[in-house]
Parts: C-alpha cells; structure tokens; sequence
C-alpha cells in the first residue's frame, strides 16, 4: 500500500518520478505528490490519481535533479490534498514520504503537541516526520543520527525517503516491514516500492532490509542498520523486462493479465513438469522431502484470493498426501493463539510477498518452531526472506489490481507440490500420478481455447451487468472456485456478490433467490455434478436467473439457461485452474459495462502491507 519514487542524480527528477509513481499506482490512488530541491524545497499534492498530479503541474518549470514522489492508500485520514505525501516538517527543511503505519503515533504527537508543533494533515507521517525534525533540533546532530533514533523509538511499519533542504544532494531512506528496492545507475539512483520504476535505468539493484539506513547520492550509496555500522549492499541483477510491466495493446492490465495465463501456467510448469521422466522437479520440494512428506499437519496462511488457493489446495492436499490441512486468514491466525507444533509446516501463499499479515503470521508461526514454505510470485520480497523454502509462481508482475494470472499459477504450483509429496509418499498410485502430470500439461491449450470464447463470455456478462447481486455456488473443488468469483465480481464492478458451497445455499442463501438475482454456477463434470444440477433445478424453481460454467458437450442443463460458458474438460483437481478464467473475464466485461477503471478499483490497493 502506497507507492514510493525518488531520485538523485543528473537527469530532470520530475519526468522520471511521474513515471514511477504511475507504474505503482495499482499500489494506492487516493492521491500523489512529489517534493523537488532545487535550490527551493517544493511540495506539490493533489487528491485523486497520478495523472492529477500531472494535470496540474502541466506547463510548471520542474528542473530538479533530486525529489521524491508519493502515491497514496489512505489510512490515517480521508484521501484530500492535505494528507497527501510528501510532508513538509514544521521548520520547512525536511520533506517526506511515507508507507506503512507508525502504530504509536498518537502518543508521540501528543509529546510534539505540548512542545508546540502545529499538524497540517491527519497523517501519522507527518508525525514522524516532525519527531524527526525535533530530534534534529534539540541533539544538533545529523538528520542520519536523527533518523536512526527517531526510528528506535517508532512501533509500526514504514519505508521513509527523506529529502534535506541543508544537504541538496542526499536522500535518507529506511525500512521495516515495507518494501524498498533502489536502482543503481551511473552516477545516479532510484528509490522505488518495487523495480517497476527503475527497470528502464538500470537491471542493478539493491533489495534494503529491515532495520537498514540508506544515504544516497547520486554517485554513493552507503548502507547502515540503526546500530550505525556499515553494511555492504548486495547488488543483484533484475530478472524482468519492461514488456512485462506495459499494456502490450490491451485496455486493462487486469485483461491483458487474463489473457497471459496460458503463458504463465507455462512458465510455471516448464522445467518442473518433467513429461519425458515422469516426475516433477521441485528444487525447494526435494530439498525439504522428508519434512514435508512427514508433516503432522500443514496450515496454509494467506489473504483474499490467495487463501482462495490455499482452499483448493486443502482439497489437493488431503486427497493426493493424506496429510491433515487447514487454511487460515493470516489476519486472523495472527492475532490469536493458535496451536502450532514443531512437525507442522506452514505453507504461505502471496503474489505480492509482502502482505502484512500474512508477513507477521509466518513470523509468529517460526518462532513456535514451524517451517515455513512460501508459494510466491515476487522474488526476494519479504515474505520470501522469512521462509526457510518455497516455490515462485513465475507468473510476472501482476499489476491489476484483482489477482488473476498469479492465482491460477499459485493453483498449479500447489498441485504439483502435493503430486510431488504424494508421489514420494506413495500416497498416489503411478497411473494417477502420470494421468494428473498430463492433464497438468493441457492446461495451457485448454486455457487457451476459454480464452478463445471471450466474446460469448462477454455477451453474458453485458446481460448481466446492471445486476444489484449475484450469488457464485459449486462444490468440491469448484467451491472455492465460486468464492473466488465472488470476490473477483465485488471488486471490479461493485456489485454485491457471495460465494456459497452449492449444496449449503438451501439452509439460508436461497431466500435472497428470485427472478431478478443471477445464480452463477461452477456446474463443470465432475463426482458432484448430477447434484449441482440438482441444486440448479432448485434455483430454477425458484426463478434465478442460471448462468453456468460447463464442460464442453454436456447438455444436460440446456432446458435451464441459455448462459452456459463451456470449458474443456478436466480432471476435478485440476478443474479450478480453467473454471475460474471464464469468471475472471466475466467480471472484468461486467465492470468494464458498468464504466469502471477495473485496473484500479476503489479503495484498494494491491499490496496490502498495512493490517
Ligand atoms: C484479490 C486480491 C487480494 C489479494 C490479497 C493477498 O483480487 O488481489 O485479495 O489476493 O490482498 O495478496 P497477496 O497474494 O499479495 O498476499
């Protein structure tokens, strides 16, 4: 939540943090601003999204060479100009920008009310910022030493960038529980929330850690932690391709990411689906074999559409492994006091990687004694750093704002982790090993020929779209399939919508069914089928409109709606991966016919790293 750009260097600073911040606003959009010094220290904020910011600096003379920029998720105040980033401190020499929470903020400005101090926003950065600035004042030390003693003080999550009227040519920036990634170029860096920013400059960059200190300048980065001892920086090199961050022709990311999927469960299976040995090679599976194979008990953590994946997983888990699976809400597990015992393994599941509860869950479980295995798509992030072992998704930056691509590439790299703890359990007989290898290895053709029927999908979303609420039933396999639809719909057109398991709908959910409420269901062949269809009668009966995802050539539910999506068909435990694109496309032509930017819903933000 909230995106971070500055610069330091030769070139014109402004240009080059307007790009950044409009790369990371799936990250907030509430508002943006940017400060640049030259000579002046100059704040410019405005409510809304990047390109307001642009609109109203259009034709202003910006020819700094160093600045900092800000886009915004709104959590200590309303979205409004005066809470947006950068802030200035109270005497005028510091700027700042800020992502994360300062949790005991109220306490430390009522110490800087009483000395005084006058709050411009509702902010807890600016908070920070004058308790900085207050530090500065009263030890007359450096803004670094006033930096690294405010910050031993603070309780919460940040990553601040500080620009310094009294040193023109520096930049100070910190971390802890937000992420911070700073591009080296020549005789020039880049400071951003993730290297989108930075990846048309430079492929060099320096992932900070928590607790580290940066001192910028355009030709000199030194790192410390807040003990003030110097740390040499670990220069890698970007595995990414600005391609991957652009549009490539499409409306939305959020479609062109869709439309992707048959590539990234691709990259996702390639080098792992070994077809010709028979097997699956998992560098991070076979290294830790024994635990997982002799796990008491695997809890999966995650948030929103990954916990999604963690329920299909359960399902995977306990059919393939025989291994007992529970599925938390990282937020939840976070906060109580759950049992975790030294034979557990806790499998994480991000896209982002930095998600904060799912962040702080796994810390917690790891210091019971768990081990922790994430499934996650951003390389490096920080979830990656707490886990002793896991698999990336390798399915892109995924720059939506609703999770697509990554959840379905999260969906196969589950399957093929319990296939490979399965097989190595001998808890799965060779033939079905081999049939699920293959139906793992159709995927991308048959994720292809869905994505092929888009326009069909897209007529039934147009019929639908005016809906006030939708209800998403299936069962088995397709029942988090149905909430995953669900949530997908909520978030893209804002329309009312919950996912039920289907049989479940008759000890409740039916009484909101009647002639104007579509019922979708994930109706596809599988041990459950005649009683979904079942189920269908139910709501027939009942007058709801039925829109249904079927296998291709089954025509049993043809007398009940004329909205049926057909998609190939699938072994059930694969399933889920097909059955959700067409529900994907189906909210996205919903929200899209209802004249929403889908690629930024409001309110939210991609990267929840705030709890
Ligand atoms: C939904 C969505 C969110 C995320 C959730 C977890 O479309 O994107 O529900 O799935 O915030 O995020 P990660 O996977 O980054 O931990």
């Amino acid at each position: 939540m909230c995106g971070i750009v500055a610069y330091v260097g030769h070139q014109e600073a402004y240009p080059i943090i307007l790009k950044g911040l409009k790369r990371l606003e799936y990250r907030g959009y509430d508002s943006s601003g940017v400060a640049l010094l030259d000579q002046e220290l100059n704040v410019f904020k405005k409510q809304g999204k990047v390109a307001e910011l642009e609109n109203a600096l259009n034709g202003t003379q910006l020819k700094a060479t160093i600045g900092i920029g800000h886009t915004r998720w709104a959590t200590h105040g309303e979205p409004s100009d005066r809470n947006a980033h950068p802030h200035l401190s109270k005497s005028g020499r510091l700027a700042m920008i800020h992502n994360g929470i300062i949790e005991n903020y109220a306490a430390l400005k009522q110490d800087l009310l009483a000395k005084g101090y006058v709050f411009h926003s509702d902010t807890d950065t600016e908070v920070l910022l004058n308790f900085i600035d207050d530090i500065l004042v009263n030890n007359n030390c450096s803004l670094e030493e006033a930096v690294r003693i405010a910050l031993k003080r603070v309780v919460g999550a940040y990553v601040i960038v500080l620009l310094d009227k009294e040193n023109p040519d520096t930049l100070i920036a910190a971390r802890k529980g937000s992420p911070l990634v700073i591009g080296i170029g020549k005789d020039e860096h880049f400071l951003a929330s993730d290297a989108s920013p930075i990846i048309e400059y430079t492929k060099e960059v320096v992932y900070i850690n928590d607790y580290e200190l940066a001192i910028i300048k355009g030709d000199q980065l030194l790192l410390k932690n807040l003990g003030n001892e110097v740390i040499t920086p670990f220069v890698q090199q970007l595995d990414l391709e600005l391609a991957a961050i652009e549009k490539g022709g499409y409306d939305h990311f959020m479609l062109k990411e869709i439309h992707e999927q048959p590539h990234t469960i691709f990259d996702c299976l390639r080098g792992r689906l070994d077809m010709a040995k028979g097997d699956i090679v998992m560098g991070g599976v076979q290294q830790h074999i024994d635990k997982l194979m002799h796990a008491n008990r695997i809890i999966i953590i995650a948030c929103g559409t990954s916990w999604h994946a963690g329920l299909v997983a359960e399902y995977i888990i306990e059919e393939l492994c025989r291994i007992p699976v529970e599925v938390e809400y990282a937020s939840e597990f976070r906060y109580r006091n759950p049992i975790v015992n030294k034979g557990d393994v806790i499998v994480a599941i991000s896209q982002s990687g930095e998600t904060a509860d799912t962040l702080v869950a796994i810390e917690k479980a790891k210091e019971q004694g768990a081990m922790i295995f994430g499934v996650l798509n951003v390389v490096g992030s920080s979830i990656a750093r707490v886990s002793h072992a896991g698999a990336y998704t390798h399915a892109g930056p995924e720059i939506g704002v609703a999770s697509t691509k990554a959840f379905t590439a999260q969906l196969v790299v589950l399957t093929m982790i319990a296939l490979k703890i399965a097989k190595e359990k001998k808890s799965i007989s060779p033939e079905r090993f081999q049939h699920l290898m293959r139906e793992l290895n159709d995927v991308p053709a048959k994720a292809e020929r869905i994505l092929a029927n888009a326009e069909l999908i897209k007529e039934v979303a147009l019929r639908h779209a005016t809906a006030t609420s939708f209800l998403f039933l299936g069962r088995g396999y397709n029942f988090p399939v149905a909430l995953e639809g669900a949530l997908k719909l909520k978030e893209i057109s804002y329309i009312h919508a919950e996912g039920y398991p289907a049989a479940e709908m008759k000890h409740g959910p039916i009484a909101l069914v009647d002639d104007q409420l579509p019922v979708l269901f994930v109706a596809t062949k599988d041990a459950y089928h005649e009683k979904v269809v079942s189920n269908m009668q139910e709501i027939n009966a009942r007058k709801g409109k039925l829109i249904a995802v079927i296998t291709e050539g089954d025509h049993t539910m043809d007398s009940l709606t004329a909205d049926l999506i057909p998609v190939p068909a699938a072994d059930e435990l694969i399933a889920p991966i097909l059955n959700v694109i067409p529900l994907q496309l189906l909210s996205y032509y919903i929200g899209v016919g209802r004249g929403l930017d889908v690629d930024r819903p409001r309110n939210l933000a991609k990267s929840v790293t705030v709890e």
